[in-house]
């Protein structure tokens, strides 16, 4: 089938290659003029592990002309961003510009789906203006909610848990089972429009909570004695909680995370209904930031080697990210640090630029060759593998809880954890 994404974002521009992947004949379509002549030369303007090969690999056409790529196609998606609002909700305009312009430009049945993550009622606001804007146009809307995370993202597209269609009639589901052939029919989760839309939102909030939940988990643990690994395994193993996102940490951080869970309070609150519970997540994610602040302002140190400066590991992506928090807070202190990270240290130079005491390092020992102590934000699994040996310093606080405490003590190290022990 011949497919177009408008978008060559994150979420876009992964879709785009594994629908390609898939088989699908696949056009990307994005206003920058920049991103789509590198993209067209094989250069990926993304940080994502094993995408330049995929997209290396398969057959995808980019272009600037939506017209051209809505010719013949049968379903396009709408994966552009959604950007966070003053007031917190999801800023809607370049959904509904790229909603108004495909009903302008096409001549033929489209199934308009959603892949961004958009607010419930989406779907509906998308159907009202392209009837209006074109009112010969046979269209349907649908949502194709993407749950890929950033650095797993092809894995993610390619195995997915399940894939969710929100559809209004059986023609769009059609359309999503040929588009999803390659998977297990039962993978497909068909619902309604506004369902599919809220499941995201869902999705990610959850998530949200149970790292928020482990995180004062550890904090308990830390406070009476208890051991935060040893219970994030034990309480995982109950297969009705699930072992994944058990990893206490700084604080969630990210594009998706702190953003969604703010649209999605917006929507209920538009609507009338408190999630209290959520609210409660914002709070201690915020306060987990500071938390950690003190806790290394606790170990006397005045010159921190901080590893990591993503807000997870394997991506560049700092936005919200933990550890920059963590880099301004410890700067504003006065303390000089040497932060080191594998991928975002160009947007943290940026980030950082005003602060004069906060140095960048490629090399990892040399980042820690003068601290007093090492700060470890980030969760690169890379760090695991530091050769101790090479490390100067004496101490270590990792937020990411990435060693084993009693091995790396042995080694000499005065070593500080998250959660106890
Ligand atoms: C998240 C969701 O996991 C994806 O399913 C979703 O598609 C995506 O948002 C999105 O809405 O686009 P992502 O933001 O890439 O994906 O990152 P995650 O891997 O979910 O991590 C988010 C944050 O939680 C990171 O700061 C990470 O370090 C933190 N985290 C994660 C923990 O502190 N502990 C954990 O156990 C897991």
């Amino acid at each position: 089938m011949k497919i177009t994404v408008i978008g060559s974002g994150y979420v876009g521009l992964v879709s785009g290659v594994c629908f390609a992947k898939l088989g699908h004949e696949v056009v990307c379509v994005d206003k920058d003029e920049k991103k789509i002549v590198a993209l067209k030369s094989g250069q990926v303007p993304i940080f994502e592990p094993g995408l330049p090969e995929l997209l290396s690999s398969v057959k995808i056409s980019f272009t600037k002309n939506l017209k051209d790529a809505l010719s013949g196609s049968g379903a396009v998606f709408i994966a552009v961003g959604t950007p966070q609002d003053e007031d917190g909700s999801a800023d809607l305009s370049y959904v509904l510009a790229a909603a108004k312009e495909i009903a302008e430009l096409s001549d033929s049945y489209k199934l308009i789906v959603t892949k961004s993550t958009v607010p419930a009622g989406t779907g509906a606001k998308i159907k009202t203006l392209v009837s209006a804007t074109n009112p010969q146009l046979d269209f349907a809307v649908a949502s194709n909610p993407e749950f890929l995370r950033e650095g797993v993202a092809i894995n993610d597209f390619m195995n997915p848990d399940r894939i969710v269609v929100g559809v209004e009639d059986e023609k769009s589901q059609k359309i999503f089972e040929e588009i999803y052939a390659s998977f297990p029919r039962e993978k497909l989760v068909t619902t309604d429009i506004i369902t599919a839309e809220l499941i995201k939102y869902a999705s990610n909030s959850f998530l949200a909570t149970k790292i928020s939940f482990i995180n004062e988990m550890a904090d308990l643990c830390e406070s009476v004695g208890g051991n935060i690994k040893q219970l994030s395994k034990a309480v995982g193993l109950d297969s009705r909680i699930g072992e994944k996102f058990l990893n206490p940490g700084p604080g969630f951080g990210g594009s998706c995370f702190p953003k969604d869970i703010l649209a999605i309070l917006n929507v209920a609150k538009e609507n009338n209904v408190e999630l209290s519970l959520i609210n409660s997540v914002i709070t201690s994610n915020q306060k987990r930031k500071q938390k950690m602040v003190d806790k290394i302002r606790q170990i006397p140190a005045q010159k921190i080697a901080l590893f990591g400066l993503a807000f997870k590991g394997n991506t560049d992506d700092i936005r919200y990210s933990p550890a920059i928090t963590i880099a301004k807070e410890l700067a504003k202190s006065g303390l000089e640090i040497f932060a080191h990270d594998f991928a975002a240290i160009e947007n943290s130079r940026r980030e950082l630029s005003e602060f004069k005491n906060i140095s960048f390092f490629e090399d990892l020992y040399e980042a820690a060759n003068d601290a007093d102590l090492i700060v470890i934000a980030t969760e690169w699994e890379e760090y695991k593998k530091i050769d101790l040996s090479k490390i100067k310093t004496k101490k270590i606080i990792d937020l990411r809880n990435l060693f084993d405490a009693e091995e790396i003590r042995k080694n000499g190290f005065e070593y500080f954890c998250i959660g106890g022990k």
